[in-house]
């Protein structure tokens, strides 16, 4: 009763440590992995470049279909690039933070940037880790495994401020998240939010690596029909 290519969808807010463990569970099972937040970040980053007001929903939606966009899947080395150029560097800036909850919830920001997560998935023949906000919701809601990653408002501002390496103070780090999570949860598209049918794991308690044995765990389980 083996299920293959296995599909695990990881959901959750910011600072769950949510990249992480899907890479490292993608790497332990020998599975591709798709950064479905980089692509949303790579599209604002996009975006402000050219000028467009992110603020405007109808200049964004009008834009959405110009940039080409490709995602390397390998969890060792994640890659992005917009029009051939490396986007992961200007996709962690505090500036495309700040403006990406405003162009991710644009209903044809979406359904661009979903057809691409769709179509990534049907080349990943051996099976693929996708990290987001709505896959086990709407991009993929057929994935064989759903994991939803929860952690306190504190530890998530604590985490993200040690990967900003203490350049923002823990106190601004946890109202920008909480800012974004609030944004990211009550748009009309698509909001991040738990199906019906996901796991949930808290990982306040956790570390990283029990997190990742837990969810590694989960899809063996899963694998094997056991
Ligand atoms: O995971 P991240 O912080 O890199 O995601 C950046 C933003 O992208 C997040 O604030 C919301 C948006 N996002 C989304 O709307 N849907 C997804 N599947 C993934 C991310």
């Amino acid at each position: 009763n083996t299920v293959n290519p296995v599909i695990v969808a990881i959901d959750g807010p910011s600072g769950t440590g949510k990249s992480s463990t899907s890479r490292a569970v993608a790497d332990k099972l020998g599975l591709r992995y798709l950064d479905t937040g980089a692509m949303y970040r790579a599209i604002t980053w996009w975006m402000l470049s050219n000028g467009v007001d992110v603020n405007d929903p109808v200049a964004v939606a009008d834009q959405a279909g110009k940039p080409t966009l490709v995602s390397g899947t390998d969890p060792t080395a994640p890659t992005i690039t917009v029009d051939g150029l490396d986007a992961a560097g200007p996709i962690r800036t505090q500036e495309v933070t700040a403006a990406v909850s405003a162009v991710s919830a644009v209903p044809e920001v979406r359904a661009r940037l979903v057809e691409l997560q769709r179509a990534a998935v049907a080349t990943a023949t051996d099976g693929i880790v996708v990290e987001g906000r709505d896959i086990g919701t709407t991009v993929l809601p057929a994935a064989g495994v759903k994991i939803f990653l929860t952690a306190s408002a504190e530890a998530r501002a604590a985490r993200r401020s040690g990967e900003l390496n203490g350049s923002v103070s823990v106190a601004a780090t946890q109202a920008a998240l909480i800012q974004r999570d609030a944004a990211d949860s009550s748009r009309v598209a698509s909001p991040l939010a738990k199906a019906a049918d996901a796991i949930e794991v808290d990982t306040t308690e956790l570390t990283l690596t029990q997190v990742i044995e837990n969810i590694v765990a989960l899809v063996e389980e899963k694998r094997t029909g056991s």
